[in-house]
């Protein structure tokens, strides 16, 4: 039987540059030919998207299982539209964000990593990545990079809280798991992280 195809994840706080080095590598890829897809979560497939939409603009819920669900929800269109088509043809998929998102996010504020955990069993499945570049940076470094986007100068106290505690889950779940996921330092350059990226994904080639 043929195997599937590699599945790649970067993974990281927002403004850690993982769009930037996506689209770094993407261009390599291209000008290697190489046979993949780049997608991302929240969002990857048509219904996927339109729950993008609603997760990112959804505010005063109230449940702690709510949010956590629509990203799975999304995440099952996703591997049964996208990814798992992409990877049975022989398609590398390249994913912005994944389950480990999940595990970094949503788990901050309640305890919820049993429930994910049961998540992960019913809805990713065997549909593990193989690879996940972890891109780290410090929550400052990250903060400035995105302020204008944002349209803000500083975040408070509470959001650096919170995003200090999701580098830590990052970095907790890459030390469990050192042979997946790679921890690349993002606060280089962009060559020099694009290009530790490049390094790693290479042996998939
Ligand atoms: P993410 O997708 O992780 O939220 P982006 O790729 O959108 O992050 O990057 C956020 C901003 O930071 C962009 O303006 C981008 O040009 C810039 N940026 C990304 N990586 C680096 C880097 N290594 N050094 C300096 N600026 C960067
Ligand atoms: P994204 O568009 O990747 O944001 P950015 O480009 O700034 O990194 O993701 C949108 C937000 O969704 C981001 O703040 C992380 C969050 N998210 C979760 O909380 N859980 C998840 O499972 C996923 C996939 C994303």
């Amino acid at each position: 039987m043929k195997q599937k195809a590699t599945f790649i994840t970067l993974e990281g706080i927002d403004g850690s540059g993982k769009s930037t080095i996506i689209k770094h590598l993407s261009k390599l890829l291209k000008s290697e030919k190489a046979n993949y897809l780049i997608t991302r979560e929240p969002g990857g497939s048509a219904f996927g998207n339109k729950l993008r939409k609603l997760i990112l603009s959804s505010s005063h819920i109230k449940h702690p299982l709510t949010h956590p669900l629509l990203f799975y929800a999304a995440r099952a269109e996703h591997i049964e539209m996208t990814i798992k088509p992409a990877l049975s043809q022989g398609t590398m998929v390249i994913c912005d964000r994944f389950h480990d998102a999940s595990h970094a996010y949503q788990a901050v504020h309640h305890n919820l990593d049993k429930h994910l955990k049961t998540l992960d069993q019913w809805i990713v499945a065997d549909i593990q990545p193989d690879l996940t570049l972890f891109l780290d940076a410090p929550v400052e470094l990250c903060f400035k990079r995105i302020a204008k986007r944002r349209k803000l100068d500083t975040f408070d106290q509470q959001d650096k809280t919170f995003y200090e505690s999701v580098r830590s889950r990052y970095l907790a779940r890459a030390h469990n798991d050192p042979e997946r996921i790679k921890i690349i330092d993002a606060s280089q350059s962009i060559a020099q992280v694009c290009h530790a990226c490049y390094h790693a994904i290479q042996p998939w080639l």
